[in-house]
């Protein structure tokens, strides 16, 4: 099967495909030759659908990627530069969350938009585990007060650092310090030993956090639940990613309690320019 047809009718011969390719693997048209795989192109191509994504013609049609299911982009939805910045800054950490659990065809929205995030080598790394189930947060938070009662004793000087201590007292006093009360927490998850899963999984986990956003949810990153991933066995066992798994990142989710009206302060960016 070649790597990818191209219509004669539509291809106007101007180069854009073998330009955008990001590994050089298409020979641009020439006067007896549509544009066509250089040779192997089907073992080295990532599938990162660029070739198809900027035909301005829909020419091009990758074996692997039915034209037809790559919806357009709708130019009359393009954000303006304002109205990007005021997103990207107006979003904030969320912890105080309705009681009111989010439907799953939200939660999987949320994902499916996160799967868009630039991954290394295009390798999408990211596997997903959404807890959706609240009783089974609150063990997950538990377990990780656990953790922070063990940091406590063990690690005073970081327990200190990192409040530790109030977080204990909170769940004690019956609040949840740990996920702030969210229904829901997910989890982005790779192989600890490949090499793009970090970054890959921290970078969907922010496109899932503004998505959020985007829908009208409040997230915010799981610090407390994060660590204890890393280092408290039970709560490797209670989550029980597949053999070699490891979380990159995990976010509280649920529909927020508290609106926001100002962006406060961020410090000045430091820059060094070169
Ligand atoms: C990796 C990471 C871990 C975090 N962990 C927690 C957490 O456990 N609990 C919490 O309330 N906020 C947590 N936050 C939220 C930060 O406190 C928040 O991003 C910061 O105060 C800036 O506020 P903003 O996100 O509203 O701009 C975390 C943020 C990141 C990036």
């Amino acid at each position: 099967m070649p790597l990818f047809t191209v219509d004669a009718d539509k291809c106007r011969h101007d180069g854009i495909c073998a330009a955008v390719c990001p590994l050089d693997l298409i020979e641009p048209a020439d006067k007896d030759h549509l544009p066509r795989p250089v040779k192997d192109a089907e073992k080295e191509c990532l599938n990162c659908g660029h070739c198809m994504a900027a035909c301005p013609f829909g020419a091009l049609e990758l074996e692997r990627m039915p034209l037809s299911e790559c919806r357009p982009i709708a130019k009359e939805a393009a954000l303006t530069p304002e109205q990007v910045a005021q997103f990207l800054q107006s979003r904030r950490s969320c912890r105080a969350y309705k009681d009111q659990p989010v439907p799953r065809s939200t939660l999987e929205r949320l994902v499916r938009i996160a799967s868009y995030a630039p991954s290394g080598h295009n390798t999408q790394p990211t596997s997903w585990l959404v807890v959706e189930d609240t009783r089974e947060v609150r063990r997950l938070a538990e377990i990780t007060v656990d953790f922070l009662r063990i940091m406590i004793k063990d690690l005073p000087e970081l327990a200190h650092l990192v409040h530790a201590q109030q977080i204990v007292d909170g769940w004690e006093a019956g609040q949840d310090p740990v996920f702030r009360g969210a229904p829901h927490v997910i989890v982005a998850h790779g192989q600890k030993d490949a090499r793009t899963a970090p970054m890959g999984c921290v970078i969907a986990q922010t496109y899932l956090e503004l998505a959020a956003f985007g829908l009208g949810l409040g997230a915010c990153w799981a610090g407390y639940f994060n660590a204890a991933t890393l280092n408290h066995p039970p709560m490797q066992e209670a989550l029980g990613l597949p053999e070699g798994h490891q979380n990159f990142g995990a976010l509280m989710i649920g529909w927020p309690q508290y609106a926001y009206y100002r962006i406060p302060l961020r410090n000045e960016p430091r820059i060094v320019w070169r």
